[in-house]
């Protein structure tokens, strides 16, 4: 499976800023992208046709929503339905993102019910999984990511798993703080996930791919890449600049 490495803007960008860093992003990487690597875009909503429409049909490259809500349509005001993300060219959603449950709340039910309904639906998922400092310090790291995994995962029995779902390992203390994780931190909980996946998932978690997020930078993208379990990252700040974005991809 192709290593993933993928953009999170976050809420940032107009569709004019998206549109000039898609498509700077994809002179820049023209020509070079490994045929290991695959590149997955998740602009705000607002700007996911303007960043389709710059990366046209390039290979390798593709474009995702970064929420939904889960369900069919209906009275939900302001919210968005997956077949409206397909319908706009999306193949993909990010569910769980630690933004979506602190700052907005979401439990592990909730984002279990976004993850099977966007598969169901059509969309392929990344799981964002992600223990806080004090989770970390009072020694509940692998109690939440197995919990967050169990609940989100128990339930979706697509046969094409591995290849719809990939996992994030974003630790929340590591996100937009500079503060990446120690290698062996990303390695340890790396292996874990792994453990968890072949549980949960027999069958499909041998393949599954594990990304890392948190102050994933040019300058720390080849050590990160290269550990063991991790098949991709997912960036935030750095993703919002073409020149460094394209440096992570290449790097
Ligand atoms: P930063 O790369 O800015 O730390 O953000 C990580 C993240 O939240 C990606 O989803």
């Amino acid at each position: 499976m192709k290593k993933c490495i993928a953009a999170n803007w976050k809420m940032f960008k107009t569709r004019l800023d998206a549109r000039e860093t898609a498509t700077a992003l994809a002179a820049l990487t023209a020509d070079k992208l490994p045929a290991d690597r695959e590149v997955l875009i998740f602009p705000p909503f607002t700007a996911i046709s303007a960043v389709r429409e710059a990366l046209g049909s390039r290979t390798g490259f593709g474009v995702g929503a970064q929420n939904f809500y889960p369900a069919e349509e209906g009275a939900y005001t302001g919210e968005i339905a997956p077949d409206m993300l397909i319908d706009l060219g999306c193949s993909w959603s990010l569910a769980g993102h630690s933004e979506r449950r602190h700052v907005f709340k979401e439990g592990d039910d909730l984002v279990a019910a976004k993850t099977v309904f966007g598969l169901n639906k059509g969309l392929n998922i990344i799981l964002c999984i992600g223990e806080t400092l004090e989770q970390r310090k009072n020694g509940h790291l692998e109690t939440v990511l197995r919990e967050q995994l169990r609940t989100a995962l128990l339930e979706c029995s697509q046969k094409d798993l591995a290849s719809r779902l990939a996992v994030a390992y974003e630790p929340v203390w590591a996100i937009g703080t500079g503060e990446v994780a120690r290698n062996q931190d990303i390695t340890e909980a790396h292996a874990f996930i792994r453990s968890q996946l072949l549980d949960i998932k027999p069958g499909h978690g041998e393949a599954m791919r594990i990304l890392y997020g948190g102050s994933v930078k040019p300058k720390n993208i080849a050590d990160i890449i290269s550990l063991d379990n991790v098949d991709g990252v997912l960036v935030g700040g750095a993703s919002l600049s073409a020149e460094s974005f394209s440096q992570i991809v290449l790097g």
